[in-house]
């Protein structure tokens, strides 16, 4: 009979499970986590096949498959069944599933009841965007064995309350509530900080000021990894491109090359470029 550690961490083709001891290990020894949003069971096998360590459920669905200009609609059915299509072919990446509006503002015991049911669909981890005050779901999370990932910075699903989707942190005052915030999420147990749409010296002393793995998007080079919307990187959201995205596909070839080009370049630091971030 398999023991439970061998057979989660070897299978296949032999390539190692990535688990959450090996990402924070990668912070400990200077090396990047790669990150990207998948949705499906076929990216799922190609992402993992390019070498992506870790696969977002991002509630990003509601924009780019559902089309909707906010991820605001998106429902825990949806990303439970999303989850389960990207867990299904079993990738030796992380896999971490967004925790939808409304799915755990309202008390630690919602946030568990909906954050098991992702973990029950095939999430490793859960992510939920917030500050300070979700310090006390965090710890009630963590404690019950559900690794968190804290989102900060640019939080999509306040994007009303924040007046659209602008950098955040770029006063002295708000640039320290967000590493505070960081630091208590952190010790309520939070084993990954993703901070979106920041200044890059902002980023580089979130890293510096956790422990845990920090992954940015729009947070400049000094993040432990980049995380990006798939659809992004191969150039198929309509309309204006942020700041931070990359056409990965122009000149690849192929998605397949594309994708190893996105893996390539976060992994030798060549992304995000200075023309990817924000100065201030
Ligand atoms: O939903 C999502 O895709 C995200 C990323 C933008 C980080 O949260």
């Amino acid at each position: 009979m398999a023991i439970y550690g061998a057979q989660a961490e070897q299978s296949g083709d032999g390539r190692k499970a990535v688990s959450l001891r090996d990402l924070k290990a990668r912070k400990e020894r200077g090396e990047k986590i790669v990150m990207l949003t998948c949705y499906d069971a076929s990216f799922s096998q190609l992402l993992d096949s390019c070498g992506v360590d870790v696969l977002l459920i991002g509630d990003s669905l509601g924009m780019v498959l559902q089309g909707h200009t906010s991820t605001l609609a998106v429902s825990m059915d949806q990303v439970v069944y999303h989850t389960e299509c990207v867990a299904r072919p079993k990738p030796k990446a992380w896999i971490v599933a967004d925790m939808p509006f409304a799915s755990y503002q309202e008390s630690p015991a919602q946030a568990y009841a909906n954050a098991a049911r992702l973990m029950a669909a095939g999430a490793q981890m859960v992510k939920l965007e917030g500050a300070g005050w979700l310090a006390p779901t965090v710890k009630f999370l963590s404690e019950r064995g559900i690794p968190v990932c804290a989102h900060l910075g640019l939080t999509p699903q306040s994007v009303h309350a924040l007046g659209g989707y602008r950098v955040q942190g770029r006063d002295p005052t708000s640039a320290e509530q967000l590493i505070a915030d960081a630091k208590l999420l952190e010790a309520n147990g939070a084993d990954m900080v993703l901070v979106e749409l920041i200044p890059t010296p902002l980023g580089q002393q979130l890293t510096r000021a956790l422990t845990v793995p920090t992954i940015g998007i729009g947070a400049g080079p000094h993040l432990t990894g980049q995380v990006l919307v798939l659809h992004d990187i191969l150039d198929i959201t309509p309309g204006r491109k942020a700041r931070f995205a990359k056409n990965y596909l122009s000149g690849a070839g192929s998605i397949q090359a594309a994708i190893s080009r996105y893996v390539a370049e976060v992994r030798s630091g060549a992304y995000p470029g200075p023309e990817h971030g924000f100065e201030s």
